[in-house]
């Protein structure tokens, strides 16, 4: 697709979701037992990953009480496991908005068909079936938009697991073997081949 070949038009879609890898974010329950969030608002910088989560969710409400999380990366062969959690939240009840269309879910370990793995430096628990993990801490909390509907959260990583054969040397995950599940505009996608790399590009 070029410019040349087709008009551009104006256009002011409902959802803005432009393609982002999923993440099954874990937080601490109360009770110390695991929640499970699917979101696709989250990126890195560094050493930093920020996410954006909606106020009226379990995910937020958990990280404001215990500031550790696992950033859980699953790649394409997940995506019906990481729709089974769609419809649920670890919030009881469920939140007026959500009322109709969610379901409260206190196991979503269960309930996604995925398997906990203890954490290293955190409290809530990793899932075995992400071939990378990310251990992090809560560095700080901004409630955003003019009603507070949403948060950034910025989160400092501690500790990062990846499934050996995406790991390339000891200090690089090896592109060509990870690949993320992708979220674009509500519907999921898996990467397509390569097209190249960037100048700074160490593998
Ligand atoms: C693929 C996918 C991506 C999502 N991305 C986000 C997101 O970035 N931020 C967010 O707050 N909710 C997102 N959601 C919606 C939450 O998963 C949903 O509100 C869920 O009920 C939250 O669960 P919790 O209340 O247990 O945290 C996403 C859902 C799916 C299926």
């Amino acid at each position: 697709m070029n410019q040349q070949q087709f008009r551009i038009r104006e256009v002011q879609p409902s959802i803005l979701y432009f393609g982002t890898p999923v993440v099954l974010l874990s937080t601490l329950n109360e009770d110390e037992t695991t929640n499970l969030t699917p979101m696709s608002s989250a990126w890195a910088l560094g050493q930093r990953i920020v996410l954006g989560l909606g106020a009226g969710g379990k995910a937020l409400m958990n990280l404001q009480r215990w500031e550790e999380c696992v950033i859980n990366l699953p790649d394409p062969s997940l995506w019906q496991h990481v729709e089974r959690l769609a419809p649920l939240t670890g919030c009881d009840p469920v939140p007026v908005a959500k009322q109709g269309q969610y379901k409260h879910e206190k196991d979503k370990f269960s309930a996604a068909g995925l398997s906990p793995l203890p954490s290293m430096t955190v409290k809530p628990q990793r899932i075995a079936e992400c071939p990378l993990q990310i251990e992090a801490r809560v560095l700080h909390i901004q409630m955003a938009s003019e009603d507070a509907s949403f948060a950034i959260i910025e989160t400092g990583a501690l500790k990062v697991h990846a499934y050996e054969p995406i790991v390339l040397g000891d200090r690089h995950i090896d592109p060509s073997a990870w690949s993320p599940l992708i979220y674009n505009f509500r519907h999921y996608f898996g990467l397509g081949g390569e097209l190249g790399k960037t100048f700074r590009s160490e593998t």
